[in-house]
């Protein structure tokens, strides 16, 4: 019977159990995305924790791909040092880590972008003030070279793996949407054709990184908008990534603009709220043959062991649970049992904005609170 503790291998990568840091902008690096002490630090206590895998918060590979402040650049060699201090310090408390490349399209604006934001199609995105500028066929394929590079310095810079960030509605999610892809070129149209782009950037990150190293995608099972990139096209594009050799998909839904259903939900507090994408990430892995991550508000151990034991999924994937427990995935296998503490009311964002890095604003107005009673 499947554990959640149980050791694992994607592609040639040995992982320690079936826990995963889902990405998470961190707001620690420096002003140009150059990785920094205090974000080796945080990976290396996270990896002491003992999860399994960590994937970073979403890497730019192309400076106008950026978005928050302190978000991590996969596209400067000159970083290379930098990146081995992050690699290093999870190395050696014996965990593994994996870079998140993005390209944040027309979710961003021109001043984190540096210039016009840039998307599949002019079309201004919900949430997003500014209208992007239609990137040429030419520089679509700029791009694929970029997440390339991107890859390519993630193993020279000692990282266990890349993930391709495809959800949330940043670029390679608004190539896949309907909604956002108006083209009428050889990346615009069908699903096929829609789904190029996400495709020619696997095939050149497999050449870039060789068949051994894991190449990962982290995919929006559905956009959770009206006449946006469904869970029907979400099944159909899993299949082709699969066809492609992918090592592993990870399952989230969403972008900003989908309501009370988007990728970061909050108030998650009963059971019925929690996992809320494992209904998408069930039919994908019926779908394919890789393995399947599942993303988005797990929050009980028993849900989660079920979900593993049941095979629902192969990986749980969870992102808020470890901004408030660093060891989270040590308690659980130790015996403490006991809900992850997070109460995702999302507040961790704001230090990530305002501090130099995200922390659990809660866990610190708890801790201050106790100190002013002793
Ligand atoms: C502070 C913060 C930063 C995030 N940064 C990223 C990111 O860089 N890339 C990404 O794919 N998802 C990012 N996410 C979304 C998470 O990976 C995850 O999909 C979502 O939070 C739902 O999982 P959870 O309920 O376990 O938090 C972020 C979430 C939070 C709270």
């Amino acid at each position: 019977m499947r554990k959640v503790f149980d050791e694992t291998k994607i592609n040639h990568l040995v992982l320690q159990n079936r826990l995963v840091r889902s990405a998470t902008w961190e707001g620690m690096c420096g002003g140009d995305g150059r990785p920094t002490t205090k974000l080796a630090a945080y990976c290396g206590t996270l990896a002491r924790g003992g999860v399994g895998l960590i994937i970073t918060g979403y890497a730019f590979v192309r400076p106008d791909g950026r978005q928050l402040p302190g978000q991590l650049g996969a596209h400067d060699d000159s970083f290379a040092a930098d990146a081995r201090l992050v690699t290093d310090a999870v190395h050696r408390e014996g965990g593994k880590i994996c870079l998140q490349l993005v390209h944040c399209g027309g979710q961003t604006m021109s001043k984190a972008a540096g210039c016009q934001p840039v998307a599949p199609s002019a079309l201004k995105v919900d949430q997003f003030p500014e209208l992007p500028r239609e990137l040429p066929e030419h520089e679509v394929r700029e791009l694929v070279a970029l997440f390339a590079a991107g890859a390519r310095r993630a193993r020279e810079w000692g990282f266990d793996a890349i993930q391709i960030h495809a959800a949330h509605g940043y670029l390679v999610n608004q190539f896949l949407s309907p909604l956002t892809n108006h083209r009428t070129d050889r990346y615009g149209g069908n699903l096929a054709s829609r789904a190029a782009f996400l495709l020619e950037i696997c095939r050149a990150v497999r050449d870039a990184v060789g068949k051994e190293f894991p190449v990962m995608v982290k995919l929006s099972g559905s956009d959770n908008l009206e006449g946006g990139f469904d869970l029907e096209e979400a099944v159909q594009v899993a299949r082709m990534l699969d066809e492609e050799g992918i090592d592993a998909i990870e399952v989230s839904s969403g972008t900003p603009a989908s309501g009370d259903r988007i990728s970061v939900r909050q108030g998650i507090e009963t059971r019925e709220q929690e996992a809320y994408n494992l209904p998408l990430a069930y039919r994908i892995k019926n779908a394919v043959s890789c393995p399947v991550m599942v993303v988005g508000g797990m929050r009980s151990f028993e849900l989660v062991e079920g979900i593993i034991r049941r095979e629902e999924a192969d990986y749980i994937a969870l992102s808020r649970p470890f901004i408030r427990e660093l060891d989270l995935a040590r308690r659980w296998e130790s015996g403490d049992e006991s809900r992850a503490r997070c109460i995702s009311c999302n507040g961790c964002f704001k230090p990530g904005i305002k501090d130099g890095g995200i922390y659990c604003v809660v866990d610190k107005i708890e801790r201050e609170s106790r100190e002013i009673t002793l």
